[in-house]
C-alpha cells in the first residue's frame, strides 16, 4: 500500500519535472539563432559547465565541442563566448563599435547604476573615460614624472622587505599597499604609510571584494539565498565592504571640496571638479558630476590596485618556481644597471627582464571582461540581439596555439627575437584591445617593470625550508589570483 502511494507520488513528481523541463526548454530557446552550446538547466543555466576552480579548461573543452563561438547561459542570461585570437580581435577591434557596451545582466553593472567607467555604456562611459584619460595624462600617466612616484613606493617596499631580514613572509599585503599608493598619489594627491591601519583596512576590503564577488554572484542565482544562515554566499559582507569603501572615497572628495581652488589643480579630483563645474555652465547634457566622480575614483582605485598587485605576486611565485629564469633576470639587471634602482631609461637595455614580466602577464592571464552588443547584429552567421553578453576570451588569445608555440609552458624567450631584442607578438592582449582597452595599461606596465626589477635586483627569492613546490592553482575571483604563499627574500649586496 505504502509502496503504491510512494510510486504514484514519484510518478507525479517525475511527470512534473519532465513537464517543467520541457516548458523551460521551450522558454529558453532564444529569440534569434544564438550560437550553439550545452543545454541550460533551470535557474543555474550552464554554470555547471564552467567547471570548478579553473574555468579555462572547461571553456577549452566547450570550444572543442561547439567551435570558436558558442553560447552559455549564466542563470537565465545568454553569454556568447568567443575563442581564437582572430575572432577576439574581431569583437574588440575590427567590429569594436558593435561590441563596446557592458552587459546589463551583469550584477556588477546593475550595481554601478550607470556611474563610473568600468561598468557603464553609452554617453556616460564615453565622457567619463575620455575625461579620465586626459586628466590622468596631465598627472603623469605615460610620463617620466610618474616614475618618481613609483620609485618612491619601490624604495619603501624594498626597505620593508629588507627589514624582515630573511624571515619568511607573504608579499600580498606589502605589494597591495605599495601599488595602491601609486594610484592614490595620482588620484587623491596623497599616499599612506604601510603602518596606517585604517588605510590597510580599506585595501584589505577591496581585495576581499575581488575574491568574494564570484561566490556572491552564485548566491544571486539561487532563489531566497539571502535567507540562508551565516552569509553563505558572502553577499552581506560584500555590501558592508562596499559601503565602507564608498564612505572612504566620499570623505576624500569632501576634503577636496573644502580646500578647492580652481586655479590650483593638485590631483585628479581637483581636475575633475573644475572640469565638471565648467562644463555644467555650458552643457546641460554633460555627465560630469560630483556623483559620477565618486564612482570614477572607485573604479580607478579598484582596477588600479588589484590587477597590478596580483600580477606582481604571480611574478614572485613564478620566480620561485623557475629559479633559472630568476637568475637570468638578475644577471641582466646586474650587468646593465649595477647597484642603483632600475629606471625606465634602463628598460630598453633589459630585454630579458621585460620579456619575463610580459610572459608572466601572458601565462597567468588574470583578467576576463564582459562586453555586450550595442544593436541586433549578425556574427559568424548567428543573429545576436542587442544587449547580449559577449565574452572575448583573452585566455584563448594569450594561449592560442596558432600564435604561441607550446602556450602552456612558461617561457620568457618567446618574447625575444633571434638577436635577443624584445618583441611583442600581435596576439599579446592582456590589457584587452580596441575602444575598451585597459585605461591604466601604461601605468601598469611601468609599475610591473619598476617593482619587479627592483625586487629581483635587491633580493634573491627562495622558498622557505620544507615549503614544497610552488602551487600555481589560481584563486578565482574577479581576477585570477595566486593562492597566498610565503617566501624568503635574501638581501643581496
Ligand atoms: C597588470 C595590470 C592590469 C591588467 C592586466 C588590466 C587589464 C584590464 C582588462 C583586461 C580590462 C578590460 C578591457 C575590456 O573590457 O575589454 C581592463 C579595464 C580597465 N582597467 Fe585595467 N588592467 C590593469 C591595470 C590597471 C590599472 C593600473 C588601472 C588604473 C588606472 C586600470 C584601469 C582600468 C579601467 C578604468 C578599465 C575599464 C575600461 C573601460 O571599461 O573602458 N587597469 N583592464
Amino acid at each position: 500500500m505504502i509502496l503504491d502511494i510512494l510510486s504514484a507520488n514519484l510518478t507525479t513528481v517525475l511527470i512534473f519535472v519532465i513537464a517543467f523541463l520541457l516548458v523551460w526548454r521551450t522558454l529558453r530557446r532564444p529569440a534569434g539563432n544564438l550560437p550553439p552550446g550545452p543545454w541550460p538547466l533551470p535557474i543555474f543555466g550552464n554554470l555547471l559547465s564552467l567547471g570548478g576552480a579553473d574555468s579555462r579548461k572547461s571553456l577549452e573543452a566547450l570550444r572543442e565541442k561547439y567551435g570558436d563561438v558558442y553560447t552559455l547561459y549564466i542563470g537565465k542570461h545568454p553569454s556568447v563566448y568567443v575563442h581564437g585570437y582572430e575572432n577576439v580581435k574581431e569583437v574588440l577591434v575590427t567590429r569594436g563599435d558593435d561590441f563596446v557596451d557592458r552587459p546589463q545582466s551583469l550584477k556588477l553593472v546593475q550595481e554601478a547604476e550607470g556611474k563610473g567607467i568600468l561598468f557603464t555604456s553609452g554617453k556616460v562611459w564615453q565622457e567619463q573615460r575620455r575625461f579620465s584619460i586626459q586628466a590622468l595624462k596631465d598627472f603623469g600617466f605615460g610620463k617620466h614624472d610618474l616614475q618618481v612616484k613609483i620609485q618612491e613606493e619601490v624604495e619603501v617596499l624594498v626597505n620593508r622587505i629588507s627589514d624582515l631580514q630573511g624571515q619568511p613572509f607573504d608579499l600580498h599585503d606589502l605589494i597591495h599597499i605599495s601599488v595602491s599608493n601609486v594610484i592614490c598619489s595620482v588620484v587623491f594627491g596623497t599616499r599612506f604609510e604601510h603602518d596606517d591601519n585604517e588605510f590597510k583596512t580599506y585595501v584589505d576590503m577591496l581585495d576581499e571584494n575581488f575574491r568574494l564577488t564570484e561566490t556572491a554572484i552564485l548566491g544571486l542565482l539561487i532563489p531566497f539565498s539571502y535567507l540562508l544562515p551565516g552569509d553563505l554566499f558572502h553577499m552581506k559582507r560584500l555590501e558592508e565592504n562596499k559601503h565602507i569603501l564608498k564612505s572612504f572615497i566620499t570623505n576624500l572628495i569632501q576634503a577636496h571640496k573644502e580646500s578647492f581652488d580652481p586655479n590650483n589643480r593638485r590631483d585628479f579630483i581637483d581636475a575633475y571638479m573644475r572640469e565638471a563645474r565648467e562644463r555644467q555652465q555650458h552643457d546641460p547634457e554633460t555627465t560630469l558630476s560630483e556623483d559620477q566622480l565618486g564612482a570614477v575614483i572607485s573604479d580607478l582605485f579598484a582596477a588600479g590596485t588589484e590587477s597590478t598587485s596580483t600580477v606582481i605576486r604571480w611574478a614572485a611565485l613564478l620566480m620561485l618556481k623557475y629559479p633559472d629564469v630568476q637568475g637570468r633576470v638578475r644577471r641582466e639587471i646586474d650587468s646593465v644597471v649595477g647597484g642603483r634602482l632600475p629606471s625606465l631609461a634602463d628598460r630598453q637595455h633589459l630585454p630579458f627582464t621585460e620579456a619575463t614580466m610580459m610572459e608572466v602577464l601572458r601565462y597567468t592571464d588574470i583578467a576576463m571582461a564582459g562586453h555586450a552588443t550595442v544593436r541586433d547584429l549578425t556574427f559568424h552567421g548567428y543573429n545576436i540581439p542587442k544587449g547580449t553578453t559577449v565574452m572575448p576570451c583573452f585566455h584563448c588569445a594569450l594561449h592560442d596555439r596558432n600564435y604561441w608555440k607550446h602556450p602552456d609552458i612558461f617561457n620568457p624567450d618567446r618574447f625575444l627575437d633571434d638577436w635577443g631584442h624584445f618583441r611583442k607578438p600581435e596576439s599579446f592582449i592582456p590589457f584587452s584591445a580596441g575602444r575598451r582597452v585597459c585605461l591604466g595599461e601604461s601605468l601598469a606596465r611601468m609599475e610591473l617593470y619598476l617593482f619587479f626589477s627592483a625586487i629581483l635586483q635587491r633580493f634573491e627569492l627562495r622558498l622557505p625550508d620544507g615549503a614544497g613546490e610552488p602551487d600555481l592553482t589560481p584563486v578565482i575571483g574577479i581576477t585570477r589570483m595566486p593562492k597566498r604563499f610565503e617566501m624568503i627574500a635574501k638581501l643581496r649586496h
